[in-house]
């Protein structure tokens, strides 16, 4: 299949959870349409590795170690990337965590890192990168199917999820005109995340996907880039379903 490479030349990315699967795949794409790319995770080591597969000298990536529950750390991440890159064009925020647990049995610590880090880690990230963020610049945060349809056993994800999607709108009405902020809504996207949900349900998910698969981390990167390019320049305050048509099923 041909891919759509957009170009970012002389643009900085900044990006959470860019060792992960669907990190990996942003960045790829934004390397690969030449952009400046700031690659932030938990896992220093994890993203450092990732950082010179793509750039062995590091040119034009600059991983960084970034817990986004910790709004110091966001701070001091988008301080780095101005001083590194001169500002921040394009911000995705994909650290995530997916955790099993039903609501009865759910302890106060398991909702609040869940929520921690997929709903404030959201906002401690933008309310970083806005100050930095150059005209025309684009965010785009990832929300999940779960956000809209809510999801068993994970109802602390679906909450913080749900609650990225308004917290894009809400923060889209902000920034505009200058900024363009969308969040995107994957399905079940094949990796590490959601191997222990297709262990404990099969292929139910996939047979009620009218795609009949699970996604792919480049076919989610490169709805990212899409609304992070010019092609996109009349779409904000979004929420993009990319899921296979599992949304409506
Ligand atoms: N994989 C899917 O099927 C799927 C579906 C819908 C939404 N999503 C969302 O897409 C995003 C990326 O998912 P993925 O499949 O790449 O997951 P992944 O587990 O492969 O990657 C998540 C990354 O987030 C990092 N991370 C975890 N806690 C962190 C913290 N406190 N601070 C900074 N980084 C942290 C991890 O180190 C990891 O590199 C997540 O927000 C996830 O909720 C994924």
């Amino acid at each position: 299949m041909k891919r759509t490479i957009y170009d970012f030349s002389g643009k900085t990315l900044l990006l959470t959870g860019a060792a992960g699967t669907i990190g990996q795949a942003i960045a790829h794409r934004f390397y690969a349409g030449g952009a400046n790319c700031v690659l932030t995770d938990f896992d220093l080591d994890a993203v450092t590795r990732f950082a010179r597969t793509l750039d062995p000298d590091l040119t034009r990536t600059l991983p960084l170690k970034h817990d986004v529950t910790e709004p110091t750390d966001a701070d001091r991440v988008a301080g780095e990337a101005v001083k590194r890159f001169g500002g921040i064009d394009a911000l995705v925020t994909s650290a995530g965590i997916y955790r099993d647990a039903l609501v009865e049995e759910m302890t106060d610590a398991q909702w609040q890192q869940t929520i921690a880090v997929n709903l404030d880690g959201v906002f401690y990230t933008c309310r970083a990168a806005i100050p930095h963020m150059n005209d025309g610049g684009a965010i785009v945060n990832i929300a999940s199917i779960a956000g809209h349809r809510g999801s068993h056993a994970h109802a602390h994800y679906a909450a913080a999820k749900g609650g990225v999607v308004v917290f894009s709108r809400s923060l889209a009405v902000e920034l505009a005109p200058r900024i363009r902020v969308n969040s995107i809504a994957p399905g079940l996207v094949d990796g590490p995340m959601v191997q222990n949900l297709l262990q404990l349900t099969g292929d139910k998910f996939i047979q009620a996907t009218p795609l009949k698969r699970l996604g792919t981390a480049d076919e989610i990167a490169g709805a990212i880039a899409f609304l992070c390019s010019d092609d996109a320049s009349f779409i904000t305050a979004e929420s993009l379903h990319v899921n296979g048509g599992l949304y409506i099923a």
